[in-house]
């Protein structure tokens, strides 16, 4: 009984005497990191849209391969946070593959979705570990179909077989969650 009168002192205070939270503003970093993600999905897309109808599935596979990373890394070194793409089913064995935490998330947004949320609002935001981490579920639209769905173009499959001999990003449909955009930034 030697700890009540502590415990009845510490109710007793008022709430801007208690130990004082971290100095972040969760808000604002929710709010760049929802910025990060539409500095590399706005132009990303369009890059896509244009190179499919420039050129046809086969053609667009570079926009993903190749300028996807690169504008995550510029878009990184930009907002001073790490952003990158991440999925449960991934096409890229090294990068797509999510982590530990990333995976739970990803694995909730499954859930999530189950339950009757849109998967065009389901998102994620914490801080452990003195790092702040954001998440966003990726649906899967109609045009991602060419390069993601059951059925693919015969030279689209030749060329994503060679690219991603691991390839675990097929059989998707319409409305399904893809992936996730993952921001992560280190506070100090
Ligand atoms: C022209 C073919 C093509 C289309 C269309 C396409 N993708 Fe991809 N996607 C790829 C390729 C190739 C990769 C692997 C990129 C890499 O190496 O990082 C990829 C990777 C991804 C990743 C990263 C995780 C992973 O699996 O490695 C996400 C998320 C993703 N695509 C979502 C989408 C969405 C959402 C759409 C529709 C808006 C879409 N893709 C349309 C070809 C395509």
């Amino acid at each position: 009984m030697k700890s009540k009168p502590v415990l009845s002192l510490l109710l007793a205070l008022p709430w801007f005497m208690l130990p004082a939270h971290a100095d972040y503003d969760k808000t604002a970093l929710v709010n760049d990191a929802k910025g990060a993600v539409k500095a590399l999905a706005g132009p990303l897309q369009m890059k896509l849209k244009t190179a499919m109808q420039a050129g046809g599935p086969a053609s667009a596979i570079d926009v993903c391969k190749t300028i996807a990373p690169q504008l995550a890394r510029s878009v990184s070194a930009e907002k001073g946070m790490d952003v990158t793409r991440v999925s449960l089913k991934n096409r890229n064995s090294v990068i797509g593959v999510p982590n530990e935490w990333q995976t739970e998330v990803l694995q909730d947004f499954e859930k999530r979705k189950r339950s009757g949320e849109d998967p065009k609002t389901i998102s994620y935001a914490a801080v452990i570990d003195n790092q702040f981490r954001f998440m966003k579920a990726v649906p899967t639209a109609a045009v991602c179909l060419k390069c993601h769905g059951s059925e693919l173009a015969p030279d689209v499959a030749r060329a994503l077989n060679k690219a991603y001999p691991n390839d675990k990003a097929t059989g998707f449909k319409e409305g399904d969650i893809r992936g996730a955009f993952v921001v992560v930034k280190d506070l100090n």
